[in-house]
């Protein structure tokens, strides 16, 4: 049986986005973007993987492949929503316009038919790839709406009064949303779309998420060459405040926007609700390179959204707190499946959690994974937080991933890593928990 814990990561050769996040009949299913024959990116396929508490995950294999011309160069991202008991997946569907004569997996000059597509299944499991995938939104034809090429990753959701779709677009270079709605899942109707006139907030937004979190509206976007605040363009997660009206088909964006992460490493969330109701998210964590097993891509833990006064935060979840609660004196009496750590730092401080260095400087958290990330690295090697009140951190320690909760969500910081130890040094006045492996 092939079984990741706490986080879930590639089950070999290569992941990216998580897919099809659903808690459904008494699990959460979560897909992800699979390319099943190296450690690269390459035609798309949507992998599965099962969870009865967010902690304990199961891989399933493949749930979707390219069948159809529609799909035929790759099963792109996209969701999954229960009707009428099935599980419904929509995904976007790309065919490259120009063949690529020496690697079929990836597109000559980014030019492709995107179509939304969707498929069904009565328990979750069994999808139907040769006869069930039927088209619901056409390629784009008008560029005023969208772009032909780069329009994707329907992320569906019901209303009061029906079902909302959004897709991440670009018009004129500045990153975009598309807003349908639907009575029944299959007709869809283009209701409107919304953006921020200012190309410094992307040139296209892919992997749309709205969130009605507790305490407001949320909009996620992963935003491609985001440069506010004269920095060197980068792809990130913005999250903005949003008001969507049903009554109107529309979301207006108000441009006051936090970054989803401090670590530059999470890409392409996707949100669902657990199974309390409550929204928890899950983020793809980008690797420079394979691990020795061979596998790239990972996902970060579930976070719980949420609004505090304005601000989102985003803390760890409840589960895998729950799953990391048995204390030890040091990390070297936890095993690999990660330990979790709870202390507050004051001005000057610092821990180094086996070569990963976290430290209270200038009012703000930062970290350092120089000494455990390949130099040639994709990500930063110092990240920090913003300006800050309070500095307590709860961390989460694995093999191949750090994940920095600092004032319970308030930010994090999210970094891959490479040859962590197990020792460390610091002041390290607080807890430290084992993740004791057991289902609840
Ligand atoms: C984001 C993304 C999506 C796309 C998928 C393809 O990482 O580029 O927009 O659907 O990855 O793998």
């Amino acid at each position: 049986m092939n079984t990741s814990l706490l986080h879930l990561h590639a089950p070999d050769h290569w992941i990216n986005d998580p897919n099809g996040f659903l808690y459904y009949q008494g699990e959460y299913h979560l897909f992800y973007q699979y390319f099943p024959y190296a450690a690269a990116w390459g035609t798309m396929h949507w992998g599965h993987a099962v969870s009865r508490d967010l902690v304990h995950w199961e891989h399933k294999g493949i749930a979707l492949f390219p069948t159809i011309r529609e799909d035929q160069n790759g099963c792109f991202s996209g969701c999954a929503v229960e009707q009428e008991g099935d599980m419904v997946l929509f995904y976007t569907g790309v065919r490259y316009l120009t063949p690529n004569p020496r690697n079929i997996h990836v597109s000559l000059d980014g030019k492709m038919k995107s179509n939304q597509l969707t498929i069904r299944s009565a328990d979750g499991f069994a999808f139907d790839n040769w006869a069930g995938k039927k088209v619901v939104i056409p390629a784009i034809t008008d560029p005023a709406v969208g772009d032909v090429s780069d329009t994707r990753d329907p992320k569906v959701w019901k209303g009061k009064h029906g079902w909302y779709l959004l897709l991440g677009s670009t018009v004129n270079r500045q990153g975009r949303v598309l807003l349908y709605e639907s009575k029944d899942l299959i007709h869809w109707e283009y209701r409107s779309q919304a953006g921020l006139e200012d190309s410094r907030y992307g040139w296209m937004w892919e992997c749309p998420n709205y969130v009605e979190a507790p305490g407001g509206e949320v909009l996620l976007v992963s935003a491609m060459d985001f440069c506010p605040e004269n920095q060197k363009p980068d792809s990130v997660v913005a999250c903005f405040p949003v008001h969507f009206s049903e009554a109107s088909g529309t979301m207006k964006i108000s441009p006051q926007y936090q970054l989803l992460d401090y670590g530059r490493d999470l890409y392409a969330p996707q949100t669902t609700l657990d199974a309390q109701g409550l929204p928890v998210l899950v983020a793809w964590v980008r690797m420079p390179t394979p691990t020795e097993e061979g596998w790239i891509g990972m996902f970060s833990a579930p976070r719980r959204v949420q609004v505090r006064e304005g601000h989102v935060s985003f803390s760890l979840h409840p589960n895998i707190r729950q799953a990391c609660s048995c204390p030890i004196s040091h990390p070297s009496q936890a095993f690999s499946a990660g330990y979790r750590v709870e202390c507050t730092l004051k001005e000057g401080e610092w821990v180094n959690l086996g070569g990963f260095e976290i430290a209270c400087r200038d009012g703000r958290i930062c970290t350092d994974r120089t000494k455990v990330y390949p130099q040639q690295g994709v990500g930063p090697l110092l990240c920090q937080t913003p300006m800050l009140n309070r500095f307590e951190i709860e961390v989460l320690v694995e093999d191949h991933l750090v994940e920095v909760f600092v004032n319970d969500g308030e930010y994090t910081i999210t970094n891959a890593v490479y040859g962590l130890h197990r020792d460390w040094s610091g002041n390290l006045s607080g807890t430290i928990s084992f993740f004791t492996g057991k289902e609840e």
